[in-house]
């Protein structure tokens, strides 16, 4: 065996020692020592290389580790949040690391930030594919809120001011650029190149496949973005769950080995309740004065009502405003202006309550809404998660309550095999899924644990976010709330709303119902000042939060749930002046 040269013999000795250097040494010296690898392969034996390969292991984990603080940092000083919900920086390490991802994760779940953090991060743009332009406005306007620097480009922009961004994105004004599908292949595709992109987001990524609910044809033009821009990780984000539409999606977009991120179905700040119709609890209420209680008992707190038909839709929408409830129907027969401005008002807390058929909730990410009733039983249990995912985005407990029968099996069974006559197939299936909807309302089993069996998951009995777990009985509780229709009542008066099974910050809101009342009036004058949705201010839960901990000073604003730097500047001054008010 050859004896190693004293230079050789040296490198060894400096490996050894290396691996207790701080990590920014190491990778110092790491890169002159493979300047010199590449001159003198020689005088690196394999000792030397094994240890030299452990010290980069070294450094690469340090780094990540780095990135991942870094995450945690915006995630509180951008956002205002204290941690990251399950999946989130597992998304965020990928993509930081330069991977490609798909983040299967139930709506609500907070999908968002996997991509806003790393924007942030990141430098140069993240692109973010998102199929609604209607919503675009009110997300760029919620990132500016918090300060991150965002724009959108789609097809309801002045020639002027699409020119302007363009501008904006070429000079680098913005982190973020919010883009439709079908521009993709067209003008903004071609703007795309001469952009310094960083990261590809495509947001609910199941409208690329056929198999998904919602497939958008337009979704087929991101195919080649992938290698057009060859290194960029991209990350495809989709509340689907099926192993169908997830296969479909890597394979449209051609992603690299992804690593596939899932989350959980189980929303613990959802409290779901299921009451069989014809049923009155004790109360001797049909299931509208049912539905009315337990509307009042939310003192105003926004909900949505879903109904089986526009019939009953509009005449449970009338009904309730017939009792002085801020109430509007929304559903397919309306014109698309009337349907918008239903919208519209609700998204901005001017209506309360939404009666609507399936159509209304896609995509809205208005946080606050703290109720979902089904009037009538929905027609798959898919449809059903889906909807009640629309409550509580903000992670502050809401109820769902379902109403169910056998006669809205039947009805719902006529209903498709009306409307899918031709196919026995599609009529077995659907009657199938009304089945196995109705089996899990009626099964007077942990309606979380059977939900989550639904979707492949297993978990135990939620123990307090459902009526068999909780013991509530949630129609008394809400007839037993005595409230004048107009007066809005407190939280505590309503057993509905207080929580004693969970610990949610929300809930502490309770003990200062005036508070929180008045903290939202504020929220709403400032939001209708600048034109935005009242939850891109703050969310419900952000307000209980400060109604509980009264905070006095910046710094103890920041301590409060969802409240980053950028809006302790914007508000901090006038949600501070409000509090103090209630101490004089
Ligand atoms: N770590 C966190 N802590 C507290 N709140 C969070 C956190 N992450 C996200 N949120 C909030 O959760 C809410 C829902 O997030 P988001 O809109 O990203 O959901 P989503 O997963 O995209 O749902 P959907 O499939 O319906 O689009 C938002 O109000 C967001 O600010
Ligand atoms: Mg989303
Ligand atoms: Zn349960």
């Amino acid at each position: 065996m050859l004896m190693p040269t004293p230079e050789a013999a040296a490198l060894l000795a400096e490996a050894q020692a290396l691996a207790d250097c701080p990590p920014e040494q190491i990778a110092r010296r790491l890169i002159e020592l493979r300047q010199l690898y590449r001159e003198q392969p020689a005088l690196f034996g394999h000792p030397t290389q094994a240890l030299l390969r452990a010290a980069a292991e070294r450094v690469s984990a340090a780094k990540a580790q780095a990135q991942s603080a870094r995450a945690l940092t915006v995630l509180a000083e951008v956002f205002g949040y204290p941690s990251f919900r399950a999946g989130q920086l597992e998304i965020i390490e990928e993509i930081l690391a330069g991977r490609d991802c798909v983040g299967v994760m139930p709506t609500g779940a907070g999908k968002s930030v996997t991509y806003q953090i790393p924007a942030r991060l990141l430098g140069g743009i993240t692109l973010v594919v998102s199929p609604l332009i209607s919503l675009m406005k009110d997300q760029v306007d919620a990132m500016r809120e918090v300060g991150i620097r965002a724009t959108f480009l789609n097809s309801s922009l002045e020639a002027e001011d699409r020119a302007e961004r363009i501008a904006g994105l070429r000079r680098g004004d913005y982190e973020l650029l919010y883009a439709a599908p079908e521009g993709i292949d067209g003008a903004v595709g071609r703007l795309l190149g001469s952009l310094d992109l960083r990261l590809i987001a495509v947001d609910e990524a199941h409208c690329i496949s056929e198999w998904g609910h919602d497939f958008r044809p337009a979704y087929r033009n991101l195919s080649g973005l992938k290698e057009r821009f060859g290194g960029l990780p991209v990350l495809a984000l989709t509340a689907t769950a099926t192993e169908r539409v997830k296969n479909d999606i890597i394979g449209q977009l051609a992603l690299r080995e992804p690593h596939v991120v899932r989350g959980s179905f189980y929303r613990q700040n959802l409290r779901l309740y299921a009451v069989k119709k014809g049923q009155s609890h004790g109360t001797g209420q049909g299931v509208r004065e049912m539905i009315l209680a337990l509307v009042r008992a939310r003192r105003g707190e926004p909900g949505i009502v879903y109904c089986l038909s526009r019939k009953s839709a509009d005449s449970t929408a009338e009904f309730l405003v017939s009792k002085g409830i801020r109430a509007a129907a929304y559903h397919g027969g309306m014109r698309p202006e009337a349907r918008a401005q239903t919208q519209d008002r609700f998204i901005r807390d001017d209506v309360e309550v939404v009666c609507a058929t399936i159509a209304f909730g896609m995509g809205i990410d208005k946080s606050n809404v703290r109720f979902v009733i089904h009037r009538d039983m929905p027609r798959s249990i898919e449809g059903y998660y889906q909807e009640i995912g629309r409550a509580g985005r903000d992670g502050a407990a809401s109820d769902c309550i379902l109403f169910y029968s056998w006669a809205d099996v039947l009805s719902l069974e006529a209903m498709s095999e009306r409307s899918e006559a031709e196919d026995p197939d599609v009529v077995n299936q659907a009657r199938l899924a009304v089945r196995r909807m109705y089996d899990l309302a009626d099964a007077g089993e942990c309606l979380w644990r059977r939900l989550a069996e639904h979707f492949d998951e297993e978990i135990a009995n939620c123990g307090a976010s459902c009526g068999l777990c909780n013991g509530l009985d949630i129609i008394r509780l809400a007839a037993a709330v005595r409230v004048p229709a107009r007066r809005p009542i407190r939280a505590h008066e309503s057993g509905a709303v207080v929580d004693t099974a969970t610990t949610d910050a929300a809930c502490t809101a309770a003990t200062d119902g005036d508070l929180f009342d008045r903290l939202r009036q504020l929220r709403k004058t400032l939001a209708d000042q600048r034109g935005v949705p009242a939850y891109v201010i703050f969310s419900d839960r952000t307000l209980a939060d400060m109604a509980a901990r009264r905070p006095r000073s910046g710094a103890a604003l920041l301590e409060v749930h969802g409240v980053g730097n950028a809006k302790l500047m914007q508000y901090g001054d006038a949600f501070l002046e409000e509090i103090g008010r209630s101490e004089r």
